[in-house]
């Protein structure tokens, strides 16, 4: 298995992965918009034979320059390629482009209430939080809840910015599956 930074020819299988594994679809020119805007953020999991088996999309808000972060627009791994951990570095690999290429603060995305693998990855795994519910979110009317990921690595009292060298060393240990986990 293989994670690399998604390419223009990816985006049509891309869009097939996300026609199969979820109801929220969107069209080939939103793919583009994502992978002409943003090339460095979308990553793909492809399996030996170079087909595409997962992927995120990924994008910056476009309002936010002195808050600069990262949204997640579209996570889907193939049924046959689950519980093998892609989501989980596909995830950290687009956060990781978010702080190094743009600066990152956080990362934000909407899940589904009733999402149950999504919000164990997200909560669990992925240490993100709740922001907020959003009622009837979804097109079928279903809520959402909206989630956030700090990326930007604490000192030890909470707070951000300069470290000393040994906080240094506990904050890059504690934020390296988002900053520097390069496969
Ligand atoms: C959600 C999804 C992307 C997870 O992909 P994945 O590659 O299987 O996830 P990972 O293997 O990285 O899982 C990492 C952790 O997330 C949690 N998790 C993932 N799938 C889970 C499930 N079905 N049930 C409970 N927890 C789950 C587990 O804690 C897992 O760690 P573990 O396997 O060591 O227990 C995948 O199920 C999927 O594509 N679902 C349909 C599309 C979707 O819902 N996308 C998200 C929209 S917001």
């Amino acid at each position: 298995m293989n994670i690399r930074c998604a390419r223009p020819e990816d985006l049509m299988n891309m869009q097939h992965c996300n026609l199969l594994c979820l109801p929220e679809n969107y069209q080939m020119k939103y793919y583009f918009y994502h992978g002409l805007s943003w090339p460095q953020l979308s990553y793909v999991a492809e399996d030996e034979k170079g087909q595409i088996v997962g992927y995120v999309l990924a994008k910056m808000e476009e309002d936010s320059e002195d808050n600069p972060h990262g949204h997640i627009t579209s996570l889907a791994v193939k049924r046959s390629h689950r519980r093998l951990g892609l989501a989980q570095k596909l995830m950290d690999q687009a956060a990781a482009a978010m702080v190094e290429c743009f600066q990152a603060k956080y990362v934000s995305l909407h899940v589904r209430k009733s999402n149950r693998a999504a919000l164990n990855l997200y909560t669990n795994t992925l240490k993100f939080v709740i922001s907020e519910i959003e009622p009837k979110y979804y097109a079928d009317g279903e809520d959402a809840y909206a989630m956030k990921r700090d990326l930007v690595p604490k000192k030890s009292d909470g707070k951000e910015g300069e470290c000393d060298p040994k906080t240094e060393e506990k904050d890059k240990a504690s934020a390296a599956n988002v900053i520097s986990e390069r496969l």
